[in-house]
């Protein structure tokens, strides 16, 4: 095993859903922007942007709208919003660069799609940077992804630009929990060589059982989450608030 630190802090880290009411310094928030901020970039263009939802009124907003989407039977993962005292949300943003191309009279389109992608890829590298870094100072976090679901009602709220996707919120603070670690699969299963080799049926097979119990549980977890109806309404809803902020043609 490796001693490394980092590593080690990598290895260690798992979600946290429940938080003191200890605030997170300024100081402590603002050393984790700057190391989502030192994530890689692709042409330089960080194509992102962190919103701190510090508002109690706007907090409880958001959790409101959700509630109107959310189906009641999903249960109550967005539970972890409510614990903690830091909210970030993550946002692709290319409104930035766009007017950095216009004050230099640069005459550069990029593809909606293509802005969308970079600006994904940007925004989840810094974003996990800055699960590390909040790890890093003793603080937990967890992701919730259900921005994605309302990010057109989250511009109209916050009063977001074209060409600003919010699709992700990071909650930060102190444990008020200790889960246990989650098991990963294992590494010949997501690492190839030269190319893809399949994992075989009986590797899979053995991993979910061993990590949920049963085949079965995982199976029932998985339809109950996904129904074809929801399905159908997340890609519509997806779609058309991408669409509508300028991330999206066709
Ligand atoms: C994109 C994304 C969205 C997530 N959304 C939620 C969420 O809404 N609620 C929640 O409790 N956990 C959420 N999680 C956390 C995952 O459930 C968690 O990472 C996964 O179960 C593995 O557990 P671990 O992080 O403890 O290893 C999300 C994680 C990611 C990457």
């Amino acid at each position: 095993m490796n001693e490394n630190l980092v590593i080690q802090t990598l290895l260690n880290r798992r979600s946290i859903r429940k938080f003191k009411s200890k605030e997170v310094s300024k100081v402590d928030m603002e050393s984790i922007v700057n190391a989502g901020q030192r994530a890689p970039t692709g042409t330089m263009f960080q194509a992102y942007s962190f919103i701190n939802i510090s508002d109690p009124r706007i907090k409880e907003e958001i959790i409101q709208i959700i509630l109107t989407f959310a189906s009641k039977k999903e249960g109550r993962w967005w539970q972890v919003m409510e614990t903690a005292p830091l909210w970030i949300l993550i946002c692709v943003d290319f409104a930035r660069q766009e007017k950095i191309f216009e004050i230099l009279n640069l005459d550069i389109e990029l593809g909606p799609l293509d802005k969308l992608v970079r600006g994904l890829i940007d925004a989840n590298l810094a974003a996990e940077n800055m699960v590390i870094a909040a790890e890093s100072l003793g603080l937990g976090s967890c992701f919730v992804g259900y921005p994605k679901r309302i990010s057109g009602e989250l511009v109209e709220s916050l009063g977001l630009p074209e060409s600003v996707f919010p699709f992700l919120l990071l909650c930060i603070g102190y444990p008020d929990e200790d889960p246990s670690i989650k098991t990963r699969l294992p590494i010949n299963a997501v690492l190839h060589e030269n190319g893809y080799q399949a994992p075989s049926e009986k590797l899979l097979k053995s991993y979910y059982e061993s990590s949920y119990g049963s085949l079965d549980k995982v199976g029932s977890s998985w339809g109950f989450n996904f129904p074809l109806e929801a399905t159908r309404w997340r890609e519509q809803k997806l779609r058309k608030d991408i669409k509508s902020m300028g991330l999206l043609n066709g």
